[in-house]
């Protein structure tokens, strides 16, 4: 199933569906060379409904097939958000014959009684065909309105499954054999731990090493109630002993993947090879604050750039950090260099690199010791902007998209949104990518992320860099970009 990919707005080296709505990725899995994304999908409209499962898959987490659609809703219901895993053992017993089982494990909500309750489906064919469990639900409701969204992964010191769940303000995990029978292990959330704005949604559980030392990574959507409105998603860091996750961190203390507006319900692939050994993230580039309102045609939203993410030790203790993958380079077509500089007047970027696109990477460095800060414009024709920067004085980050061209679709889009940044010497480095209506900045080595998404009416070709007061400029790298879609 192929779109156009040449709408106005359509990004050009993200993630977005050929046709109609998209929410949350689902049930990534890597399996024999390929990188699955499934997807909720509203195959009829442009706005959410009876969420299906799309699909498609890549060989490098950069370009996409678009796959038949995997999941449709059933007698059970609207087929929610989920994970996927591999049968390595077989142990639901779904094997047919020599090609490993790729299992499903998602959420069936009841659109007339809104109940939710936990179901398989599977494939022997890579993904190319799914066959529903029979006897769904494996995971009945308990009695509770929110219960959705389970993540699995196997436990290899228990030889047991684990289901992260959504419960309402808590997190359950479940345990199982065989992906059938599950028994409730113990829940994270009570008292009031971490955010709690909104509703928590779509949980991801993972084990990372800092230093030799392992820690357990436990994600949580939240919407709303996200650090600049809306959807955002959360993120613990602490131990997991096959049974209980404990906070290495006060209650209090509230982490975020990512502080910009429009990256929510992202999780992380399973089944990455041990040789490659990355934790590898996607989340949807949107918020449910506007979804639904987006000024798009034929389809709405698209997904973040695959991001690896890994922890570092902080002055503040172990913190996410988050990073594009490595195979995004293959995009790079022009390479500029920006020689150092001191930022006395603006630096027309497009103009004296001859760089005038829509898809664009910069990684810059910045000293802005002796400054208030620095910032991006990324501009039109007609005068609408997206400013990037650093405030000195506030000691943030800030992406504003208040005159960023067609944002009256909801009044709560078109806004400033900022983020704490301390930096060390004046040292600033941002890297990041423009994609004709998106914008990543992955900011001092990825310790904060902010993504923002923006409608101009004209692409944005120009850049111009300036500071308040003498910035400097150090080396940095320019690159335009192309698209996956020609
Ligand atoms: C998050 C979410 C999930 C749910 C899905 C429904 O955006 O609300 O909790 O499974 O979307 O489409």
């Amino acid at each position: 199933e192929d779109g156009t990919y040449s709408e106005q707005h359509r990004p050009q080296f993200h993630f977005s569906p050929p046709h109609m709505w998209m929410n949350d990725p689902n049930g990534m899995v890597y399996y024999k060379g390929e990188y699955h994304l499934f997807y909720q999908h509203y195959p009829d409209s442009t706005v959410w409904g009876p969420m299906h499962w799309g699909h498609a898959v890549s060989k490098d987490l950069v370009h996409w097939q678009n796959l038949p659609i995997a999941l449709y809703p059933d007698s059970l219901g609207y087929i929610f958000s989920g994970s996927a895993v591999i049968d390595e053992n077989n142990t639901a017993g779904f094997q047919k014959g020599d090609e490993k089982t790729i299992i499903a494990i998602f959420t069936h909500h009841n659109p007339k009684t809104e109940k939710q309750v936990q179901s398989l489906a599977y494939s022997t064919d890579k993904g190319r065909t799914w066959v529903k469990y029979h006897r769904n639900p494996v995971l009945p409701n308990p009695g509770i309105s929110d219960f959705r969204d389970p993540k699995v992964s196997w436990y290899a010191p228990a030889k047991k499954w684990i289901m992260t769940l959504a419960v309402k303000d808590r997190v359950h995990f479940y345990g199982s054999a065989d992906l059938k029978s599950w028994q409730l292990l113990s829940e994270f959330g009570k008292g009031n731990v971490g955010a709690h704005g909104g509703v928590w949604e779509c949980p991801d559980l993972f084990p990372l090493t800092v230093e030799g030392q392992q820690k357990w990574v436990l994600f949580v959507s939240i919407n709303p109630g996200g650090p600049n409105g809306g959807s955002a998603t959360q993120y613990f860091i602490g131990d997991f002993n096959g049974k209980e996750f404990k906070n290495s961190n006060p209650p209090t203390t509230t982490l975020w993947v990512d502080q910009g507006a429009d990256n929510y319900a992202g999780v992380t692939w399973s089944n990455v090879p041990a040789q490659d050994g990355r934790r590898l993230f996607m989340g949807w580039m949107s918020n449910w604050y506007y979804a639904n309102k987006v000024p798009t045609q034929n389809w709405r939203s698209a997904t973040t750039v695959a991001r690896e993410l890994t922890l570092k030790n902080t002055p503040a203790g172990i913190r996410l950090a988050s990073a594009p993958v490595k195979e995004l380079q293959q995009l790079r077509q022009e390479s500029k260099t920006i020689k150092a500089q001191e930022i006395s007047s603006p630096i027309n970027v497009s103009q004296q690199y001859n760089l005038k696109t829509p898809l664009t990477e910069l990684n810059l460095n910045f000293d802005v010791s002796k400054s208030a800060g620095v910032v991006l414009k990324f501009s039109n024709a007609k005068g609408e902007y997206v400013h990037i920067g650093y405030s000195v004085p506030n000691k943030q980050l800030f992406i504003d998209r208040t005159s960023a061209g067609n944002g009256n679709f909801e009044p709560r889009f078109a806004k400033k949104h900022v983020a704490p940044l301390i930096l060390q010497n004046g040292k600033l480095n941002l890297h990041l990518f423009l994609d004709v209506a998106s914008v990543e900045v992955f900011a001092n080595q990825g310790q904060l992320v902010m993504t923002d998404i923006f409608f101009p009416t004209e692409d944005f070709t120009h850049l111009e860099i300036s500071s308040q007061g003498s910035a400097r400029l150090l080396e940095s790298q320019a690159y335009s970009l192309e698209s996956i879609w020609k």
